[in-house]
Parts: structure tokens; sequence; C-alpha cells
């Protein structure tokens, strides 16, 4: 089997997982201002940035030749009711507009969920203590068709609410947005490594935890089921999330479904590996490029990553 390792020239020729920038999805925060550019510090990198930073970096990220990127809004105010999260004004609506007006070649994707927007920091409308499912649809139909409004390439769905593609679905259509494309969040767990995203939406729930809507971690038939009920319902891509804990059903949500299948890498798993390199205890580069070509060989080719502009100055 050496012969074929011997030097960098044979291992290419014979290499079977190429990454490249256009299967990669930058996140970015937007938030209220102007010229406002914070880092978050969980996230060496990546920063919370008003509209106007935010078109800045999405014409580098367009010169870079990436995907798409996919927006999460942190909201002047939030509220019982996520107002902030469907106002036709609202701060992703107004980032989208933004966006699509200076690059208007670039994709964007918006994260459609009421975390960022509730007071309370659950995924929706609380009743009796725990997220009422079908109060929470009316929310997120309505954050969708104001996105698909602002100009939203393709709307994303997070929220693990069941039900929700065939009512996002039906709302895009009736507004005019039949086009418009939904990538489910179709599995997504109730994991640890969401820890430095929610410093960075300031969006960590204030009391419990969001057991009772997102997935066990334990459950990968589960999740098979999750993706196929949101397959039914009309979604036309879906999401495994987080990526590197779950390689196993990538792989077999590639091998079961024949639509697009993409993973999120998440802030931990991304702040992880940065606090690591820090400390000297692991190559940041080559720990970002191992991780994402294994995210790929998995199954993966759409791959949502906070490496994605480093891995695509790497790629040339
Ligand atoms: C919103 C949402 C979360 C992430 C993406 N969308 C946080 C959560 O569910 O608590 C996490 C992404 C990341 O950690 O990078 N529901």
């Amino acid at each position: 089997m050496r012969r074929l390792r011997r030097s960098e020239a044979m291992r290419r020729l014979v290499r079977e997982t190429h990454l490249e920038p256009s299967g990669m999805v930058l996140p970015l925060f937007v938030c209220p201002g102007e010229g406002v550019k914070r880092e978050i510090v969980s996230m060496p990198g990546n920063f919370q940035m008003s509209v106007d930073e935010i078109v800045k970096e999405c014409e580098t990220v367009h010169g870079l030749g990436l995907g798409a990127v996919i927006l999460f809004g942190i909201p002047a105010s939030k509220d019982e009711e996520a107002t902030g999260g469907y106002d036709a004004d609202g701060i992703v609506q107004r980032g989208v507009r933004a966006i699509k007006r200076a690059v208007p070649g670039l994709l964007v994707i918006t994260d459609v969920c009421n975390c960022e927007y509730t007071s309370h920091g659950h995924c929706g409308k609380i009743v009796d203590g725990d997220v009422d499912n079908d109060a929470t649809l009316e929310w997120l139909t309505a954050s969708a068709v104001s996105h698909a409004q602002a100009g939203a390439d393709v709307v994303a769905p997070s929220d693990m609410m069941d039900g929700r593609v065939a009512a996002i679905r039906k709302s895009l259509d009736e507004n005019g947005f039949a086009q418009i494309p939904i990538l489910s969040y179709a599995a997504k767990f109730a994991s640890a490594f969401y820890g430095p995203f929610r410093e960075a939406a300031e969006s960590a729930p204030q009391f419990g935890d969001r057991r009772s809507y997102q997935m066990d971690p334990a459950n990968g038939r589960e999740a098979m089921r999750e993706i196929e009920l949101d397959l039914e319902e009309g979604a036309d891509m879906i999401l495994i999330k987080p990526a590197m804990p779950y390689l196993d059903l990538i792989r077999q949500a590639r091998d079961r479904f024949d639509v697009p299948v993409g993973a999120y890498q998440v802030s931990g798993e991304f702040s992880m590996i940065m606090a690591a390199a820090r400390n000297g205890w692991i190559d940041q580069e080559r720990a970002m490029v191992e991780s994402l070509t294994c995210i790929k060989r998995a199954g993966a080719s759409i791959v949502l990553t906070y490496f994605a502009k480093d891995m695509a100055k790497l790629l040339g």
C-alpha cells in the first residue's frame, strides 16, 4: 500500500476526497449599528457585524468563491413573542436586502429560528413551561416569508418543531415564493457543542434546556426518521448538526436519501480546534483540513463551517 503514498504528487493523484470553496457556507452574525465589528471571544476570527460591515465581508466571501453565507440575527431587543424574527425591518431582513443589493451573485441562506429573538432564549412560544409546537409554527412561517421578501435565496429552519417544513413550504408557496428552496436542519441534536454560538448569538435559554425539541444524541434511527419526514414535507436539502460527532449519520443519510446532504461543523467544534491550537497542542491548519475532509468523506456535499474563509484561502 505504501507505493501510492511516497510523494505528495502521488498522494494527490489517488486522493478520493477534495474540498472546494463552492461546497462551503460561512455563518455570519448581523447586529444593529454602523461600523460595528465585535469579535466573539470564544470564536476567534468571527464577529458580530453591523449591516455595513456584513456587506464588506460578503464582498470578500464572494471573491473567495464560497458557496453561500448563512445569516443569524442579533436584534436590538428581544421579547416573549420573538417579534424581531419576523419583522419586515428586522436585523436579518435588513442584512439580506443590503447583501443582495451589493453582492447579488452571492447565495444568501437565512437561519429560521426564534431563539435569537425571544427574551427567554427558547426556540418558540412558551406555554405551560414548554415550547408549544403549533403556536411556534406561526412565527416560523412568518419569519421564512419575511426572509424571502427581503431577498433570501434559501431558508433554513433550525428550530426542530414538528411539521415546520410543511408549514413553511405552504406559506412560501402562498406568498409567491414557490421557487425558494428549504434547507432543513432535519437532524439537529441537543448538543453541548453549541456553547460558543450561544455567546455569539446571545441566545442561551434562560431556563431549562432544548431537550424537549432537539434530538437525543443517542438516537441514529430517529435521525433517519426526522430526515424522511422533512423530505416528505418538502425539504429540498437536509442538514446534520453537529458534524464531527455524527459522521455515522452523515454517511447513513448520504446512502439513504438522494438529496443534497449538508453538515454543520458547529461553533464548539471550531472553538475546540482554535483553543487547542492557541495552546500549541494541535496544528490549526492541519486540524481544519482534516476535519473538513472527513466530514466530506462521510458524505456531506455542503459544509457549514466557521473555517470557510481560511479553507478557501488555503485552496487558493
Ligand atoms: C438556532 C441555532 C443554533 C445553532 C444554529 N442555529 C443554536 C442552538 O440551537 O442552540 C448552533 C450553531 C453553532 O453552534 O455553530 N436554533
